[in-house]
Formats: C-alpha cells, sequence, structure tokens
C-alpha cells in the first residue's frame, strides 16, 4: 500500500479512483482527515491531505503523529511520499521546480515530534543520518524519468516553525547553514515514518523564491504562489500515477 500525503495545493488526487473513505482515531488524537482510499496506475493507494480536505490546518497544528499512525498503522502503508510545497534558497531552484530532497535540517520547536513520549518504557534513539529512504527517492526520480519530466536529485529541506514565512535574515542564515528549499510540515513527519518503520520520501514543489531571493526581495507575493502550484501539482499527478503504476519496491 502506497501512502501520499498531500500537502498545499493538493488536497486531493484527481486521478485516484476512490473507493472508500475512512475515519480513523488513534492513540495519538484524530488525524487531519478521513483516509481516502483507491486505486491508481494498478497499485492501491490511501491519500491524506496533511492540512485537512477544506485546507484549515496551518503547519504548527498538523497533529503529525495521529497521521503517520493512522496510514501505517490503520491504513498498512508500506511506503509513504510526502508532496510539499516549498520555497527556493538555492539560486537554481526557482519556483515551479520539482525535486526530491536528500537531507533534512529541523528548525522546528513545540511539536508533537515522536511516538515514544512515555518516561516507563526503554528509551529508543532512532537512526536518523539518511532522513529519507534511498529506494523510495530512486522511485520517485524514475517515475519522473518515466513520465519524462525534470527534477532535481537532491537537496538539504529546512523545517522552520511557521506559520509566518522567514525573513530574508533566516534565510540568509539558512542558506549559510547549507539549506537548499524552505518548508513548514517536513518535521517531524519524516522522523514519525521512520520510527514507525515507515520508508519516507518527499517529491518538493518550489512554490515561490524565499524571503529576499528572486522576486521576494521585498515581500513574498501570494497572488504567484497559486498559480505556480495549479501547474505544478499537474505534474505531480502525472509522476504519482507512474508510481503507482510500478511494481512496490
Ligand atoms: N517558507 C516556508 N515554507 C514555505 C515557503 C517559504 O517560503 N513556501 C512554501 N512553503
Amino acid at each position: 500500500m502506497l501512502a501520499i500525503i498531500g500537502g498545499s495545493g493538493l488536497t486531493q488526487l484527481g486521478n485516484l479512483e476512490i473507493s472508500r473513505r475512512q475515519l480513523v482515531r488513534t492513540p495519538y488524537g484524530d488525524p487531519s482527515g478521513a483516509l481516502t482510499f483507491g486505486r491508481m496506475g494498478g497499485q492501491e493507494v490511501v491519500f491524506l491531505a496533511r492540512h485537512g480536505y477544506g485546507h484549515t490546518i496551518p503547519p504548527h497544528l498538523v497533529n503529525y503523529r495521529a497521521n503517520i499512525h493512522a496510514l501505517v498503522e490503520a491504513a498498512g502503508a508500506s511506503r509513504i511520499v510526502s508532496v510539499a510545497s516549498v520555497g527556493g534558497i538555492r539560486a537554481d531552484l526557482e519556483p515551479g521546480k520539482l525535486l526530491v530532497p536528500h537531507q533534512i535540517i529541523d528548525y522546528t520547536w513545540g511539536r508533537q515530534m515522536s511516538f515514544h513520549d512515555r518516561t516507563d518504557r526503554e528509551v529508543v534513539h532512532i537512526d536518523f543520518t539518511h532522513p529519507y529512504d534511498e529506494a523510495l527517492r530512486r522511485q520517485l526520480l524514475a517515475a519522473a524519468a518515466a513520465a519524462g519530466q525534470s527534477i532535481v536529485d537532491g537537496a538539504v529541506y529546512a523545517a522552520t516553525q511557521g506559520p509566518r514565512l522567514e525573513t530574508a535574515a533566516e534565510i540568509e542564515r539558512l542558506a549559510r547553514d547549507g539549506a537548499d528549499i524552505v518548508g513548514m510540515t517536513g518535521m517531524p513527519e519524516a522522523s514519525l515514518a521512520r520510527e514507525a518503520g515507515c520508508p519516507y520520501a518527499a517529491l518538493a514543489v518550489v512554490a515561490n523564491w524565499a524571503a529576499g531571493r528572486g522576486d521576494s526581495q521585498a515581500m513574498i507575493h501570494f497572488s504567484g504562489i497559486e498559480a505556480v502550484l495549479q501547474e505544478s501539482m499537474g505534474r505531480v499527478r502525472q509522476l504519482l500515477d507512474q508510481i503507482g503504476s510500478e511494481p512496490a519496491g
């Protein structure tokens, strides 16, 4: 079972033949919405809109634990593809680019970031050297190639707290830290998937230049973002269709 978590601009999958929706309760509370089950490109898929189907849940209030628990434990997901919109920091990552990040720097705080939150159990430290599953990253890259789409292999994803966008100085600092793209939802989603033992990779769509870069020198203009996301998510859907039609890796 392939799980897809859709972010901003992807609250539904047009090419998913929906078979059923299921409301799931978890020990960590409610996920962002009902799980949507269906078939895509000949493969079973479960879809969840990260911000809710009405796009009402901001990044810092997403119940990441409930989402991952629902997908892995209730739906039986064996791999999770996260679709996320990001700001471009690196000079070649302009709006509209698709990428498969390979590393993460976590700047979030105050989020429920672990399933291991009890003091009466043995302490668990997951390995997180390579935060994304390499085989799943390769599948995403291969799916893009099969769909005839250009995609960037590798980027360092900076996860910021939000919901506000960054200052220009904050983006400069992220760049000095080695970050290429910035988003608000990549963590703790990725580490929770690792804790749950489920391969996880991300498909990032550059929605805008990060603060102080490109045409975001003076401010970030939201008017352009929607058009970029709408066009890009069309490509994302095609690409996901391809990954759906490939045998599970
Ligand atoms: N910053 C943080 N998160 C984002 C951005 C950004 O510029 N664009 C889309 N998600």
